[in-house]
């Protein structure tokens, strides 16, 4: 789905990995190494970084906060699985999470990873309270559109940018599903390689 003109990366401060699955560290090696950045993550997947040739990770865990480049970084609960594949081998790369950034103007953004909904969203909202929330909405490996719309209800977010659909057949949600389910949220719906300000 990634645009062409997008896939050579040309500047790299900070990388949140939220968990292992090749979808989502398919290419943190390589580009780790070529623009040299603080790599964040949680220790088992930061130790496995490492053994790849990542030199500068950042590891914490969930309920920790740090600072990174120029944002200030919370790492939060994700409920998914952490399998790394190296090879044709699956490794144990601690625990999927999620994170709670926040922007020097103090603008915060949840980036849930890849998670089902879960009552703990509730706690993200009353000690982060982030105003956009990034919620995967395909289906299948991960919520779908009702259990998004109920994550925005635990959530109440003003704007929710929707992700995690339709890269592969089975991620069936789409941004309307939710809309149609969550009409409190404003979903904003993105195309890869475009940018919001
Ligand atoms: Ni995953």
């Amino acid at each position: 789905m990634c645009p062409v003109k997008e896939k050579n990366v040309k500047k790299v401060d900070v990388l949140l990995c939220t968990h292992g699955h090749f979808d989502h560290i398919g290419d943190a090696v390589e580009i780790a190494k070529k623009h040299n950045p603080l790599v964040v993550g949680i220790p088992e997947l930061c130790g496995w970084l490492e053994k790849k040739g990542v030199k500068h990770t950042a590891d914490m865990n969930k309920g920790g906060t740090q600072t990174v480049g120029d944002i200030k970084v919370t790492m939060v609960h994700a409920d998914h699985s952490c399998g790394i594949q190296d090879g044709d081998e699956i490794v144990y790369g601690g625990e999927a999470c999620g994170y709670v950034v926040e922007f020097t103007n103090g603008v915060k953004i949840y980036h849930a990873g890849d998670t089902n909904v879960f009552g703990d969203m509730q706690i993200i909202r009353e000690l982060y309270a982030p105003e956009i929330a990034m919620i995967p909405i395909g289906d299948h490996y991960t919520m779908g559109p009702r259990e998004a719309a109920y994550a925005c209800k635990l959530l109440k977010p003003k704007t929710v940018i929707p992700m995690h659909f339709g890269t592969f057949p089975v991620l069936t949600g789409r941004p309307g599903d939710l809309h149609k389910l969550a009409p409190e949220v404003e979903v904003s719906e993105m195309k890869p390689g475009e940018t919001i300000v």
